[in-house]
């Protein structure tokens, strides 16, 4: 069996090699020989395809047991790092959807892509919670709700391992996924990323917590711990969290890793370690396992051994849960080389590019339709005179309308993430909002671009040109001013065509870990921009789309958006805004397919917001689960109602909700529930409109009387329906009375007995929910 195969093993190696084990290093600023040979490292990151054979033969030929490396690489929304990869939507993309199987399905697929290459496994999915949208890894997240998030994490998980359950080996095409980051790190300072989390248990419990116990449960591999320190002790260190949740309550096997240094940052860095000897002993005590990029702690952890601070005993626990992750990917029999007959089929497959292009269908979301949308590219057009045949006329304008790098997003190409990739992904792989719309347009349709802003200028980065090891720094991005020339050409082609898009958001280079925002403002000359081309559309009656790209919601100018509400006098006026908005977030190669498939009419939109938007930067936090608090509990020159609500999003049907009937489930005979019933509920729904759609049905639990202050409504279940023109159908709901509960002081998991309310509908917002009652006794 395994357990005495590893047993056998640790037996077998000295402690300089089972401390090199626990180690992992980067490939790519490293000499491998060195690694591998001297430090005996049992694993590596972000390794090119070169050096990954080359570590390989090292292990075979030059190193005593021969113990396979593990490689990991962060293919975050799909192998990022392999040119002709399938690059998907961000995670904040894909919950666009509100449709775990698609999601499982692309996860699914990058597993395949990258298992071909090497590589044994992803640090993804992120289960942090984005709360300070001004923070800059919110792309990275599954948004604002932990049901939501515990849904879609559960599914990549399953996707990306093949379905293996804990334990279980992986087959062939499947990766590990991890966990990641290890709890609490979204919740920053100011959005400041890494910075000390201000966390109670009992707040942990309530939020972050819960979707990362689901996939401990359920077998992820892995976990990753955040860079953020709770209660002045960084996560890596944080025994509550490691020992006694994850691997005391929920009986976690799997391996932890650390994030990037973090055990030497607690020496240099946040000096709450005295020196490295001191910090790889508290690692190893807290539960770590592997240490990433750390390359003090292979001393530091033999002394620590040697004179008596730490245990070795800790060490081979360590080590047997690494040999065990290698025995799960079977890499002591098949080391899973490259395979290039796989790497020719797999890689940006059509199958894949299929599945890309049906979740991105999904996952862009129609925030306010002023009844412009969908526009038929082929009626008759207000005809210039020009004898080309053409009837109608688009104008595709703006600085995000045809930029295949920041409409994919961190994580690719030249992003800050991965700015040391030189070439990015092939060019003709992504079709952009504009490539788009050349596509779907037709041939009746004239379809014309003006790039109409700048966001940023790039400018060597202040901090120097070079890294201290002498690799050089990107530049960095400063908002670029408002360049009339731009706009009077991008005017000049709104005002000649019968439908205005515009296309606006971020740029990679403002996103990503370090690079959190102080405002979530268009930078540059968007917000002009946008204001010349809605006094067109106002002045000439023609439609306009805003199409917003961008890596986290962002705040729209007055003259898109409305009065906005902002100071409490001049009340918001949605009438104000001009034309129709859509939010794609970074929507993968195929996105700008389906942008453009929307906003012509030949895909319904169906995607709805997994965070909220707010109306200025000032109205954070404005995620709607907040706790119920008192009467002062809101700013004076500036309304609590965001732009856009968790959950909203439009469709070009109209759907109506009956009243929502709890069926049954009860086991007392007069109708209450107990701990252990099951909630059965019941809603019909009907297509009103004239065209087919998807809505996505919303349950959320709200416990009347709490005895410690606790949330109005929380999303407890959803359900994606499509229906035809009409059509009615019956939307049933299991609710487990388990799952309506609060958190004590104790940090307590508790259901308390009275009155509940189920709130069944269209989204978050209270007068968008059909409601009815229900008892615990
Ligand atoms: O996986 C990432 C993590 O999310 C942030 N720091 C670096 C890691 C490895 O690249």
């Amino acid at each position: 069996p395994v357990s005495e195969r590893i047993a056998d093993l640790i037996s077998r190696m000295s402690l300089e090699e089972k401390v090199g084990q626990m180690m992992q290093l980067d490939a790519r600023s490293n000499d491998l020989n060195d690694l591998i040979v001297n430090r005996h490292v049992g694993s590596i990151l972000h390794t090119s395809r070169k050096d990954l054979s080359l570590a390989v033969d090292i292990v075979n030929e030059k190193t005593r047991l021969g113990i396979p490396l593990i490689i990991g690489d962060d293919c975050i929304h799909g192998y990022s790092f392999w040119p002709g990869a399938t690059i998907f939507p961000s995670q904040l993309g894909m919950a666009i959807s509100w449709d775990p199987a698609k999601v499982e399905a692309a996860a699914r697929a990058t597993a395949e892509e990258v298992s071909c290459t090497g590589v044994h496994w992803t640090f993804s999915p992120v289960l942090c919670i984005a709360r300070d949208t001004r923070w800059g890894r919110v792309d990275e997240t599954f948004g604002e709700d932990p049901t939501l998030i515990g849904e879609f994490a559960s599914a990549m998980v399953r996707g990306y391992q093949g379905g293996a359950k804990a334990g279980e080996p992986l087959p062939k095409d499947a990766i590990l996924a991890c966990a990641k980051h290890f709890a609490g790190y979204s919740e920053t300072q100011g959005g400041r990323d890494a910075s000390e989390a201000d966390l109670s248990h009992r707040k942990l419990e309530s939020w972050f917590l819960p979707p990362f116990e689901r996939v401990a449960r359920e077998g992820c591999g892995t976990f990753m711990l955040g860079y953020e320190s709770i209660d002045g002790v960084p996560v890596t260190f944080n025994k509550w969290l490691l020992t006694d949740k994850l691997r005391g309550a929920w009986q976690y096997n799997g391996t932890l890793i650390t994030d990037w240094d973090n055990v030497g940052r607690s020496v240099w860095e946040q000096h709450v370690k005295p020196d490295y000897v001191h910090a790889a002993a508290d690692a190893v005590k807290a539960g770590n396992d592997l240490i990433m990029t750390t390359p003090q702690f292979y001393e530091g952890a033999i002394e620590a051994v040697r004179t008596g601070l730490m245990d070795e005993q800790l060490i081979d626990e360590a080590v047997s849960r690494i040999l065990a992750l290698k025995f799960r990917l079977g890499l002591f029999e098949d080391p899973r080389l490259p395979d290039e007959e796989r790497i020719k089929a797999i890689i940006g497959c059509e199958a894949h590019r299929r599945a890309n292009l049906e979740l991105a269908r999904e996952s862009v979301v129609l925030l306010r339709n002023d009844g412009g949308l969908p526009f038929d590219a082929n009626a008759d057009g207000a005809d210039d005179g020009a004898d080309d045949g053409r009837k109608r006329r688009i104008a595709v304008i703006g600085p995000l309308a045809d930029d295949a790098q920041n409409q994919l997003g961190d994580w690719t190409g030249n992003s800050g993430q991965v700015s040391w990739m030189p070439d990015g992904q092939p060019r003709d792989m992504i079709t952009t909002v504009l490539d788009g719309f050349r596509q779907i347009a037709g041939d009746e349709c004239e379809v014309v671009y003006s790039r109409g802003a700048n966001i940023i200028d790039l400018v060597p980065d202040p901090a120097g040109e070079f890294y201290p090891d002498g690799q050089p720094r990107p530049k960095v991005g400063v908002a670029a001013s408002v360049d009339r020339k731009l706009i009077d050409e991008a005017v000049a082609n709104a005002r000649r065509s019968d439908l205005i898009v515009a296309v606006v958001g971020d740029v990679v280079q403002l996103i990503g870990e370090g690079c959190s925002t102080a405002t979530l403002d268009l930078l540059g000359g968007q917000n002009a921009l946008l204001d010349a081309l809605a006094a067109v559309s106002r002045e000439t009656g023609k439609p306009m789309v805003t199409v917003l790209v961008s890596s986290k919601p962002q705040v729209l100018p007055a003259s898109i958006a409305g009065e906005n509400g902002v100071f409490a006098k001049r009340v918001s006026d949605p009438e104000a805004g001009a034309g129709s908005i859509l939010w794609a977030a970074n929507p993968g190669m195929e996105g700008g397919r389906a942008v453009a498939e929307i906003v012509l009419g030949v895909t319904e939109p169906s995607g709805r917001l997994p965070i909220t938007f707010p109306r200025h930067v000032g109205q954070l936090p404005v995620y709607y689960n907040q706790i119920r608090g008192q009467h002062g509990n809101r700013y004076a020159d500036l309304t609590q109602d965001p732009a856009f609500a968790f959950g909203e999003g439009l469709s070009y049907t109209t759907f109506e909700y009956g009243e929502p009937v709890i069926t049954g489930g009860a086991s007392n005979a007069d109708g209450t529930f107990v701990e252990t019933d099951t909630v059965h509920a019941e809603i019909t729904l009907t297509n009103t409109g004239e065209r087919e759609g998807t809505e996505i049905v919303q349950a959320y639990i709200g416990d009347l009387v709490t005895s410690y202050s606790w949330t109005d409504r929380e999303l407890k279940a959803f359900r994606r329906v499509e229906l035809q023109p009409g059509e009615t159908r019956t939307v049933a709901f299991d609710i487990p009375v388990a799952a309506c509960t609060i958190v004590d002081p104790d940090a307590n998991r508790i259901v308390e007995p009275g009155e509940f309310e189920l709130l069944i509908g269209h989204s978050s917002r209270r007068e968008d929910l059909k409601r009815t009652t229900f008892t615990v006794a």
